[in-house]
């Protein structure tokens, strides 16, 4: 049994934003199931989106949040994202993380932190380091910082498997791990943060890396703590396309920075779906592509771009990745299709990352604050991280109790190793959620999918293993997400219905609990 004052759960932006926090708090162990700096956010390419200009800048950031979260999203948070974003990077800036910045040599700019434009943004404001390298920078300078401050331990390849509840069920007081010797840890915690990050394995065709599988969701509702708006998924519109070819990520920047969407006739078709062109909020970009894909492939032509700008340079990560493939940004066309890419849902979290149960707290992904609503601005989520990860771990350090009596469960129900094909488990359940809780959805498949995973239930392979718990954590997280999807009879966002076609007058979030589901203005 360890005893701390907080518990962090994920390394990436929001966990180590907060272990910043709380270092001048007590002692803080943040856990992750990898080694460092293997989370979405390392992944993240096309930067963070800052109004860094003040005034106008900051109101036009809130604007455009608001419009591409389709009337859904929590006006309050959002202004907390993009007022505080400017002091959160500044102070990322201080602690030595490097943004692009003009060359010496610009006659108007030089010096100055270079700025792109993504999807539904009405200006250039996205910051980015190493071109297309932004999450890792922020990643491994926050590392570096938190490193320096002391009073962190980081637990590397550690797994979470459940939140330890106190006797009177009401209070989060720490967690049960398992590490990588496939040996349980006990954890008792003043405070617990769930940071993270999404859920992205739960589908077959998806942009986030191996460790999203959803932990912090699902051990907080097996906890007992309200999830909200477990049906808006975000598809990238822009994964890589290639038969046997990982989904990456390519970057809407891209994007931003020229490149068009043509089809198999090589025709550019952007104008027929959105006044926006390429550069419509995602989830319109996605639909589109995905209803010209239904006649052959979809390219990102970067041909006219190639020739003004040095697109190696601009974009290293992705170019190295398509030489694999011996494309190239600037002379090939790049096949692209939609995957599953981050969750605009989650732990039903107040703006300072207080959630439903007392003790815990999440930030992030994992969080679903309500500042993306139904659709998320490209390009937010590592802002997301950074601020609600800095106001969780000011809450965190009120509210944290000294002295708590709690009860060890024991291993949950389940845990025997019940044998069976674990990995054939898994694939079935991802490509389930891929054909019915896609992109496009209906009444029929959502409910074919809520029964399929009621079969599932009994062959789910359980054993006290890594990849065991994961699986029981993205079972719990498509039944959420099937259950809330089945609920929300519109289309909005996202979440598209094409039984129900329309969205409502009224926008309301949904908010499961213990398998029951309602919906709620705020
Ligand atoms: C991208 O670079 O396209 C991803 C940015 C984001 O998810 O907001």
């Amino acid at each position: 049994m360890r005893v701390v004052d907080f518990l962090v759960i994920g390394g990436g932006i929001a966990g180590l934003r907060a272990a910043v926090g709380l270092a001048k708090s007590g002692s803080v162990l943040v856990v992750m199931k990898e080694g460092l700096a293997e989370s979405n956010t390392t992944y993240a390419q096309g930067g963070i989106a800052v109004a860094m200009g003040g005034g106008e800048d900051v109101a036009l950031h809130l604007a455009d949040t608001l419009a591409a979260g389709d009337g859904l999203v929590n006006a309050q948070a959002a202004a907390v994202l993009v007022e505080q974003g400017p002091k959160r990077v500044g102070e990322l800036l201080e602690w030595g993380t490097v943004f692009d910045r003009y060359a010496a040599g610009d006659l108007t700019q030089a010096g100055e932190l270079m700025r792109t434009r993504e999807g539904a943004h009405s200006l250039p404001r996205i910051l980015h380091a190493h071109g297309d390298g932004t999450g890792r920078e922020i990643a491994v300078s926050l590392l570096r910082h938190v490193r320096r401050l002391g009073r962190v331990e980081l637990m590397e390849w550690t797994t979470s498997i459940d939140l330890i509840v106190n006797s009177d069920g009401g209070r989060v007081v720490g967690a049960t791990l398992l590490d990588s010797d496939g040996g349980l840890i006990e954890v008792q915690a003043g405070a617990v943060l769930l940071a993270s990050g999404g859920a992205g394995q739960v589908y077959s065709e998806t942009t986030n890396p191996a460790v999203a599988t959803g932990d912090g969701i699902a051990m907080a509702y097996r906890a007992g703590a309200e999830l909200m708006d477990m049906e808006f998924y975000q598809f990238h519109p822009t994964a890589f396309a290639m038969e046997g070819a990982p989904r990456f990520l390519m970057s809407e920047a891209l994007r931003g920075e020229g490149a068009w969407l043509v089809n198999a006739r090589g025709v550019r078709f952007m104008e027929r779906y959105h006044p926006g062109l390429e550069l419509a909020p995602r989830d319109v970009v996605a639909r589109a592509i995905a209803r010209e894909g239904m006649d052959g492939p979809v390219y990102l032509d970067m041909r006219a771009v190639g020739a003004k700008t040095d697109l190696k340079a601009r974009f290293p990560g992705i170019s190295k990745f398509l030489e694999g493939y011996r494309l190239q940004l600037g002379k090939d066309l790049i096949p692209v299709c939609p995957a599953a890419h981050y969750l605009m849902g989650g732990v039903r979290t107040d703006v300072d990352g207080r959630t439903s149960m007392p003790g815990l707290f999440s930030a992030g992904e994992v969080a679903c604050t309500g500042v993306h609503g139904a659709n998320r601005l490209a390009s937010n989520s590592l802002l997301e991280g950074l601020v609600f990860g800095a106001l969780a771990a000011e809450a965190m350090a009120e509210d944290r109790v000294q002295n708590f009596e709690c009860e060890v469960l024991g291993p949950a129900e389940g845990w025997r190793d019940r044998g069976g094909d674990l990995e054939g488990w898994i694939s079935d359940l991802r490509r389930l959620l891929w054909r019915d809780v896609g992109l496009l959805r209906d009444g029929a498949g959502l409910r074919r999918a809520q029964q399929e995973l009621a079969s599932m239930r009994e062959t789910m392979p359980f054993g006290l293993s890594r990849r065991a718990v994961e699986a029981r954590n993205l079972y719990t997280v498509a039944e959420a997400m099937v259950r809330a999807a089945i609920g929300r009879e519109e289309s909005r966002g996202a979440h598209f219905r094409m039984d129900f076609p329309e969205r409502a007058e009224a926008a309301v979030h949904s908010v499961l609990r213990r398998g029951e589901l309602r919906f709620v203005s705020q």
